[in-house]
Formats: C-alpha cells, sequence, structure tokens
C-alpha cells in the first residue's frame, strides 16, 4: 500500500517501512477519469490602496532585490503567481495617495509614482506573472469635480484604457486583468463601456474583473444582464471562505480578489494557510490575493504589517521575512495559474483541508492545512463551524496519477512553545500502487507534489532595525530621479513630487512639488488641505527647516509641522504643532490640520511667488517659529499630542514647492 511519513518523538519526520494504512484513515480519491475541476487562477499580492510599497523604493541594494526577490522570484520564496496594483488616483486610499497618470485633462505621464517600476521588477524575475490593475481614486477632472467616476462613463473608461495602454507603451508591460471602483458601486454603462473601449485600443486580451466588493449585486447582474458577455472574473473582498450561491450559478471565475488583511506575524500565516486552502474548498474561488503585498509603509499608519512580508525601514535596510511568504511558497512553488484543480471534496474528516491540482500532464500537487486557530486577529474569522484534531489520512492515487511512485514533502508547523519551523523539506514519501497514508498533527501545512523545483531561498541577515536618521536633509538636488517622490515623504492628501525649474536663477532649481490643485475624487476622506508625513513617529522635540513657496496669490498657503499624530484614512482629523504662513501677509500656529484650533497668529508680510524659509522649532511643551532666520513667534505652549512625524504641506489644493528641507530630532 504506502511507505508512510512518520515523525519522532522530537517532530521530526521519517520514513516507515510498514505499507498498512494508519488506523482511523478515510481514503482520499485523486484521480482524473472524471476530467478536471476548475482552472486555477493563482496567488497574488495586492501593491496599493494605498501606498503600501512606498518605502520599498527607497531600500539601498542590495536589500531591495532581495526583498523582490523573497516575493517574485520562483522558486525562492512567495513566488507569486499574480501582481495587483492600484491605478493612482491622487488621493488617499488607506496608507496614503499614489500619483495618476492623468492629473488633469490633457495631461498624460506614465513615469509617477513607483508601481511601473515594481511590475517591471516582478515581470524581471517571472516573466509569467500576471498582473492586475485597480483604480481607488480618480484626479477630479473625470467628473468635473462631482465625487463619482461614473457622470461621464466614456471618460473614465478612456482613463482607466490609457493607463493599460501606457503600461504596454512605455514600460512594455501586459496587464492581464483590470478591475471596476475598488470596494465601491460599479456601474454597468461603464463596464459594457470599458470593454469597448478597451477593444478599440487593442486590449481585446484583458480580462474584467468585477466588482471587487461583496458577492452581491453583482452577480445577480452578471446573471440577469448583458454584463454576462464581458465581465469575465468575479471578485469578492474578504469572502470568509464562501460564494453566494447566485455567484456560482454565474459559471464564471470566482476570486478572492482581496483577502488576508492581517499582521505579518504567525497568526497572520495561520489566517493566510486557512483561507488559501479554503477559499476554494468551501468557495470555489480559483485565486486568492493578498492585501498586501509588502508592508513598507510607516507603521503608525493604518493596518501596519498587514503585508505578506514587512519591509519598513530603508534607512537601515532592516526586512523581515514572515511566515506567510513560506505558507505562500506551499502553493505557489507547486502550482502555476493554467492548472486545474482534481474534482475532490477537499474537506478533512476531523478538521482542516486539502486541495490537490494538476498541470494536466501527470504532474501533482496536494497541499494540506490543519489550521485550529480561530484568531479574531483573522480579518474574517472562520465562518463555517469548525474543529480540527491530530488525524491521519489515506491518499489513493488514481488515472494519471496511478504511476507516481515519489512525492516530493515541504512541510511547516506552527508552534506556540517553541521556534516554528517553516517549509523545510522531508524524506520524500514512496507510494505502491498510488497510495499512501500520513499522520497530521495540527496547525500544520502539508505540500506533497511531483515538482522537484522547490527551494526556501535565503539570503544573510539584513542589518538590524534602527530609528529613522536624527539629523535628515533634502534639498531635492536630483537632476534625473529614479522616482517622482522624494525619499520618506509619504503623502497622505496630495500628490508631492520632483519639481525642475530651470528658469529659476539660483537655488531653487530643483525642488519638491505638490501639484493636485483640484480636490480628487476620493475613496478615503482626504483633508481639505494636502499634506506629506516623513520621519519617525516617536519624535518628540523636533527642529525642521524648510525653505517654502507659496504659488497661489492672495489665497494660498503652505505649512511645515512637526508631532503630525495621524496618516492613513485618519488624516482629516490628524493633530500636531503646523505653522502656517499666507499669501495674504499672515501667519498661523495651529494644533491640528483642519486648523480649527489656533495657538498663535499674526502678520508675517509673507506673499504668493517669492521664497520664504520656515523654521519650526519644538521642545518639550513650548514652540517657537522663524520666518527667514528671524523670529515671528515663540513660547506657544504645545499639550498635546506629545509625539508624531513631521510634515509639509498646504493650505488647499494648490500649488506649491517645498526645498532644502533639514529635520533634528531629540
Ligand atoms: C499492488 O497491487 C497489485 C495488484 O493489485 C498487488 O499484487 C500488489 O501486491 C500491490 N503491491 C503493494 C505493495 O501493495
Ligand atoms: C494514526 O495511525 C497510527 C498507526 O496506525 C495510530 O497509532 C494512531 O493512533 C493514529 N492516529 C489517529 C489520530 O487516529
Ligand atoms: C463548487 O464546489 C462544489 C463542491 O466542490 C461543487 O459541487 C460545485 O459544482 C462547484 N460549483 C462550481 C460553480 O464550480
Ligand atoms: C512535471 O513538471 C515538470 C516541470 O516542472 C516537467 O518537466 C515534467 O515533464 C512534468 N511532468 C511530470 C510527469 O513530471
Ligand atoms: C471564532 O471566534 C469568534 C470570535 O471569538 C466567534 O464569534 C466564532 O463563533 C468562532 N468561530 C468558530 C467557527 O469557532
Ligand atoms: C521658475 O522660475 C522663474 C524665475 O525665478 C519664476 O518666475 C517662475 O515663477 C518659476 N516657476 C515656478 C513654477 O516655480
Ligand atoms: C533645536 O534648536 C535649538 C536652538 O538652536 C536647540 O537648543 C535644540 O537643542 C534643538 N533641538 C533639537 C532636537 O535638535
Amino acid at each position: 500500500m504506502a511507505a508512510l511519513p512518520r515523525r519522532s518523538a522530537l517532530g521530526l519526520v521519517f520514513m516507515c517501512c510498514a505499507f498498512l494504512p494508519l488506523a482511523g484513515t478515510a481514503v482520499h480519491v485523486l484521480g482524473d477519469e472524471r476530467g478536471l475541476g476548475p482552472e486555477f487562477d493563482g496567488i497574488g499580492g495586492l501593491s496599493g490602496g494605498g501606498a503600501t510599497s512606498r518605502l520599498l523604493v527607497n531600500y539601498q541594494e542590495p536589500y531591495r532585490s532581495q526583498i523582490l526577490d523573497y516575493l517574485f522570484k520562483p522558486n525562492f520564496g512567495a513566488s507569486l503567481h499574480i501582481l495587483k496594483v492600484e491605478i493612482g488616483g491622487d488621493a488617499q486610499t488607506t496608507d496614503g495617495t499614489e500619483p495618476s497618470h492623468m492629473q488633469y485633462e490633457n495631461d498624460e505621464n506614465y513615469f509617477r509614482g513607483y508601481e511601473w517600476w515594481l511590475m517591471k521588477e516582478a515581470k524581471k524575475r517571472n516573466p509569467n506573472i500576471k498582473l492586475i490593475g485597480l483604480p481607488w481614486a480618480f484626479p477630479a477632472w473625470i467628473s468635473d469635480g462631482e465625487n463619482w467616476p461614473y457622470s461621464y462613463p466614456d471618460r473614465t473608461a478612456y482613463y482607466i484604457s490609457s493607463w493599460i495602454h501606457g503600461a504596454k507603451l512605455y514600460h512594455n508591460l501586459d496587464i492581464d486583468y483590470v478591475g471596476i471602483w475598488n470596494e465601491r458601486s460599479y456601474n454597468k454603462k461603464y463596464i459594457l463601456l470599458l470593454r469597448y473601449t478597451m477593444d478599440k485600443m487593442g486590449l481585446e486580451q484583458v480580462k474584467i474583473i468585477a466588482s471587487d466588493n461583496l458577492w452581491e449585486p453583482i452577480s445577480w447582474s452578471v446573471l440577469h444582464s448583458e454584463l454576462s458577455d464581458v465581465v469575465d472574473i468575479i471578485g469578492a473582498h474578504y469572502p470568509g471562505t464562501i460564494s453566494s450561491s447566485n455567484a456560482k450559478k454565474t459559471g464564471k471565475k470566482l476570486w478572492s480578489s482581496e483577502d488576508y488583511s492581517t499582521v505579518n506575524n504567525n497568526v497572520g500565516g495561520e489566517c493566510w494557510a486557512r483561507i488559501l486552502n479554503q477559499n476554494y474548498v468551501n468557495g470555489n474561488m480559483t485565486s486568492t490575493i493578498a492585501w498586501n503585498l509588502l508592508a513598507s509603509y510607516y507603521q503608525e499608519l493604518p493596518f501596519g504589517r498587514d503585508g505578506l512580508m514587512t519591509a519598513e525601514e530603508p534607512w537601515s535596510g532592516h526586512y523581515e521575512v514572515q511566515s506567510p511568504i513560506w505558507i505562500t511558497a506551499h502553493t505557489t512553488q507547486f502550482t502555476q495559474p493554467g492548472w486545474h484543480y482534481l474534482k475532490t471534496d477537499g474537506h478533512l474528516e476531523k478538521g482542516g483541508s486539502y486541495v490537490a491540482l494538476t498541470d494536466g500532464k501527470g504532474n501533482l500537487t496536494i497541499i494540506i492545512e490543519t489550521m485550529t486557530h480561530n484568531h479574531s486577529a483573522c480579518i474574517r474569522p472562520p465562518l463555517l463551524p469548525f474543529k480540527v484534531f491530530q488525524q491521519n489520512v489515506t491518499f489513493q492515487l488514481q488515472g494519471s496519477f496511478k504511476q507516481i511512485e515519489i512525492l516530493k514533502v515541504w512541510h511547516s508547523k506552527f508552534n506556540y512553545d517553541k521556534k516554528a519551523k517553516f517549509f523545510s523539506q522531508l524524506s520524500d514519501i514512496k507510494l505502491a500502487n498510488g497510495s499512501f497514508s500520513m499522520p497530521l498533527e495540527v496547525d500544520e501545512i502539508w505540500t506533497l507534489t511531483t515538482i522537484s523545483t522547490g527551494k526556501h531561498g535565503n539570503f544573510p541577515e539584513p542589518p538590524s532595525s534602527n530609528s529613522f536618521p536624527k539629523d535628515y536633509r533634502d534639498n531635492f538636488n536630483v537632476k534625473t530621479p529614479p522616482f517622482s517622490e522624494a525619499p520618506y515623504f509619504s503623502d497622505q492628501t496630495g500628490v508631492f513630487e520632483y519639481f525642475m525649474n530651470y528658469s529659476d536663477p539660483g537655488d531653487h532649481v530643483f525642488t519638491l512639488r505638490q501639484v493636485v490643485t483640484q480636490r480628487p475624487i476620493t475613496w478615503a476622506s482626504d483633508a481639505d488641505q494636502t499634506i506629506s508625513v516623513i520621519g519617525d513617529y516617536a519624535w518628540q522635540d523636533v527642529n525642521i527647516t524648510c525653505d517654502v513657496l507659496i504659488e497661489t496669490a492672495n489665497t494660498g498657503g503652505v505649512f511645515i509641522a512637526g508631532r503630525v499624530n495621524k496618516g492613513g484614512k485618519f488624516i482629516r482629523h490628524a493633530e500636531g504643532l503646523y505653522y502656517w504662513i499666507f499669501a495674504d501677509g499672515e501667519y498661523k500656529v495651529t494644533n491640528d490640520l483642519p486648523g480649527n484650533t489656533v495657538l498663535a497668529s499674526g502678520k508675517s508680510g509673507t506673499r504668493a511667488g517669492k521664497w520664504h524659509t520656515l523654521t519650526l522649532g519644538i521642545q518639550g511643551d513650548v514652540a517657537y517659529g522663524l520666518l527667514n532666520g528671524y523670529p515671528l513667534w515663540k513660547d506657544v505652549r504645545v499639550v498635546q499630542p506629545c509625539r508624531g512625524w513631521a510634515a509639509i504641506g498646504t493650505h488647499g489644493f494648490e500649488l506649491a514647492q517645498f526645498d532644502n528641507f533639514h529635520i533634528q530630532a531629540g
């Protein structure tokens, strides 16, 4: 019958000589005589929604490439099948803003932001990786300022199709799938027009995912309208491993197009292991995509560390490879999009699940999970009642698989007492007559496969963790910036990008400029001001100096700030100490971004079109401000907040420039 992998008292597995089935096992038959099950579409990670890869670009080599290898390199780490990115819309989309490729009508620029670069890095490592684009927000011109992207659906369709076309034209990137509007309503007319526009632009091969929200009402609509001709995939978010009956009835591919959203410690790994199998076993979903790909944003922003791994310290080079990377590897290194699930019920008698997949050419991969953890830290704890026990299982291979004599074995075990072991290769299983039995403990993942290319990739330990430099300056003097944004600045409303003014006579040829001039079609609650944060959230005492240029006469204004205590979707209510100057010759010191609490104000003589130097000092509970090196205000009491990031920004959605930024922290 079978040779058995057995575990010694030390938890090691070895091969047993017995061919008898283990006690108490049901036999799971894996065959292809009745045809194959649904096509598998791959496991992915999501960069964006928003700015979740922001800090990655600022890592030095070799660390940046190492992180990318852990995510994308085949047979190395997570070896992802799919990269999904945000189509930037200039607005706050959870952890920051990402720039649009068309910031105003007649504007086209396919070199803003870092998603193009990320997609190319992914393709470099895995030319077969699938790419998905999805918008969260849109620039205002799309709807003439209305907060709704479907007022002129033809315009929106042109805007999105242009992004896909630009990806090919400027970066040679083939986008495989496009979504509608993340976790917001879809519009039937728009979806039909998107298909029509893409076809007209030669993008017939791009498939449409709808609608990155709940299963309904999109499934109902696909069942009962002409949408069934144009929607290729029904994508739901955080489905809790279940799909609706309408969704199944559509006969479309069902995806968990955003899932996971858990801190990347062991709990995150357990949630991820469970849903990777059970999204198919319970819900017929053939793809699962993790939000987010990589936690590469300041940790105190919303959902800190909710990535497959963490890289949030470009200044030190430190990054952390955590369990979700290896949990992903259990599936991704031994399957590919285009493989098929076998027709089996993947529920195990004593809890847990398995999936079995084949390339249709004789290869077989079985992935088993026995996660017990019903942890509230999983964003969607299990919906179905479940208990998982130690058990023995027997598999009987039939059809094309009957001749398989050896399966490679990969194993992970979550262990709360000892150091957990992830993705270790154990001795092969030798089959006799296509059958084998094995014992399963709880909180394990097994991959049993004919594929022999699996590898636990490794780099030397990265540098140890270190805080943001206490003395940091940037004069933005970069002739050909590799990215449109300056290192470490993390835009929370508005978009700050490198700017060159060759007609400037002197010191301000290269600057950083805020470029969003109209409130975008937002996804979260963007502030009414623009703001970009930088530095260490733990900073208390700081001196910040920055040259600033107001570009809007009469109504314009800019600020520098310390102790900014909120970001992401909470940016509207960020407190801190804000030092503003205005084009009308006034200054203000406020305790919050909206300016509800004014701590000081008066005449400054400042105006638009002239560079000014602002200095803000915060020491204990007292602050002072200089203008062009001279005291303007002092002895302002700061009761709260007691710490936070530094920031720059503008009074409204207006052009403004910043130069010679310098921060010293205590
Ligand atoms: C395999 O099956 C054949 C035919 O059914 C049988 O004769 C043989 O003993 C089996 N081998 C093992 C190792 O069970
Ligand atoms: C698994 O099989 C072994 C060997 O037959 C047996 O000793 C053990 O009790 C079984 N375990 C369970 C949980 O049934
Ligand atoms: C979904 O899965 C169930 C159980 O495996 C199966 O009976 C059903 O046919 C599947 N439905 C679809 C639409 O694939
Ligand atoms: C399995 O996949 C490998 C490539 O991963 C391929 O070379 C081989 O032909 C496939 N088929 C079998 C039966 O191993
Ligand atoms: C999981 O835990 C949650 C919260 O603790 C509880 O509401 C839920 O019923 C549990 N689910 C299962 C399947 O045990
Ligand atoms: C560029 O520099 C020139 C000369 O100082 C100035 O008049 C102009 O306003 C600057 N343009 C911008 C956009 O800053
Ligand atoms: C800020 O500047 C003041 C005046 O030069 C100095 O006394 C203080 O130590 C500085 N604070 C920090 C955090 O560098």
